[in-house]
């Protein structure tokens, strides 16, 4: 059992604080945002991630999990640090990295004894290395440490699951001393034979942005072929399902929607693209999903507009779904900012529906009208548009939908109506390269 500290406790740091305590560590996690840690242990979870309330639980239960505000305390405790700090877009698109650098100088300042140093925060290629430098230079030179790159490969809405049975684990490391802490750290997993990637660093650090710039490159894709399908007599759908029996493409990641958000598919593909020029090399594949996906949002918003035959001032839009995608409140770079941003400029009231995203969207909205059921927000609506893929919306009651709207108008931008019985409804439709 090994003593951790998790720097961090947003998304990321609490899943995997909560992750390496169910393997038997004994973990701290500690975040300098004093609410969320007095949230934590008043026993409330700041986040919504499904199974992560259990999971945290069960493990504060055992003993094996606390929270601290205290950074330096937890750092000088444990033996492995994981920093797990956010790296939002700074400037030009490159990571802003001020928050590992502050990490990286509490643990210079704290280490009072060998320890692995464990970077699970997403840091472009060269970040290690200035995470060492800082390090070294403030601690006293006798104390040794050692660096490993983790990168975290877990997804929002199923963050808990990733964790636990990941597809791998990326350990990039320069000495063996490290790779063995990191064998215990891990120690289920290499017991399940679950697939780990040991390399260098700067090769880990390459691994995830070479992943998720992939990732929305595809996504991207489908998205652009879905609209040549709007212009020709194809759906999307059948050509995704034709695709994805390749055993070269794979049919993961090859649903057409509003253009992909989050809190890592923007900013990663733009750190890469900042790394790659910095280089000198360039990545056009890369620059081409980001435009993509910018023209997809402003797409959403102009099939809105044509259904309303561009005019929305004084009329009432319904949005269901705020978060960037369904299984999460996180509503960060979610294309329902795009819509609400577009339609409060053009004048029209915006009722707002989503099962757990509604108060992160009220933060950054205050004009919007907040509702706690889809029958609520969608009364009396000019439009009705679905913006996330909840489950609840899969299912949506047309015909009380119809009742309650003042008009039968929906833009369906997850595609998970079925046209023919929008059709059998009365209702004018739109989707993403399905009509
Ligand atoms: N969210 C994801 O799905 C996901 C997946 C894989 C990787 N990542 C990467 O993991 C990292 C964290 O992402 P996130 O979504 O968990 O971010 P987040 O914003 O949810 O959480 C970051 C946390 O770090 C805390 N923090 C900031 N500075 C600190 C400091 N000096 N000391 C202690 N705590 C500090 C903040 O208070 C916050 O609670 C990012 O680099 C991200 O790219 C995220």
């Amino acid at each position: 059992m090994k003593k951790i500290a998790v720097i961090g406790t947003g998304y990321v740091g609490l899943v995997s604080g909560a992750g390496l305590a169910d393997f038997g560590n004994a973990v701290i996690c500690a975040d300098i945002d004093a609410d969320k840690i007095n949230l934590l242990k008043n026993s409330e979870i700041p986040i919504y991630e499904p199974g992560l309330k259990e999971i945290v639980f069960r493990n504060v239960n055992a003993g094996r999990l606390s929270f601290s505000n205290n950074v330096n305390k937890a750092i000088k405790d444990s033996d492995v640090i994981f920093i797990a700090v956010g790296t939002p877009e700074g400037e030009n698109g490159a990571s802003d990295l001020s928050a590992v650098l502050e990490v990286a100088r509490a643990i210079g300042e704290n280490l009072n004894d060998y320890k692995v140093i464990c970077t699970k925060s997403t840091v472009p290629i060269g970040t290690g290395l200035q995470i060492m430098d800082k390090i070294s230079k403030l601690s006293n030179s006798s104390t040794k440490f050692d660096y490993v790159s983790n990168p975290e490969f877990l997804r929002e809405g199923s963050a808990v699951k990733d964790f636990l049975w990941p597809d791998r684990v990326v350990i990039g490391a320069s000495n063996q001393r490290a790779i063995d802490m990191m064998k215990e750290v891990y120690r289920p997993l290499y017991i399940n034979e679950t697939p780990i990637i040991e390399t260098t660093i700067q090769t880990a650090e390459l691994i995830k942005y070479a992943s998720n710039a992939f990732l929305a490159v595809k996504i991207s894709y489908i998205n652009e072929i879905a609209n040549i399908c709007d212009e020709i007599d194809a759906d999307v759908h059948v050509v995704s399902k034709a695709m994805g029996v390749d055993g070269r493409i794979s049919p993961k990641f090859l649903h057409p929607g509003p253009g992909f958000g989050g809190s890592c598919f923007p900013k990663d593909t733009k750190a890469l693209i900042s790394t790659a020029n910095e280089l000198g090399s360039g990545l056009e594949v890369v620059n081409g999903a980001i435009r993509a996906n910018k023209r997809q949002k402003e797409r959403m918003v102009a099939k809105l507009m044509k259904l309303m035959s561009n005019d929305v001032s004084g009329k009432t839009i319904a949005l269901l779904g705020l978060a960037f995608k369904a299984q999460t409140d996180d509503i960060r770079e979610s294309p329902a900012i795009e819509m609400i941003e577009s339609l409060l400029a053009s004048n029209a009231t915006v009722n707002v529906f989503d099962p757990v995203a509604n108060a992160n969207m009220k933060k950054k909205f205050n004009q919007i009208n907040v509702f706690e059921s889809w029958e609520d927000a969608v009364k009396e609506a000019d439009c009705v548009a679905i913006m996330t893929e909840w489950n609840e919306f899969r299912g949506l009651d047309l015909a009380k939908l119809k009742e309650l709207v003042k008009s039968p108008i929906i833009l369906d931008s997850r595609n998970i109506l079925n046209n023919d019985t929008l059709e059998r409804h009365g209702f004018t439709y739109d989707n993403v390269g399905r009509k």
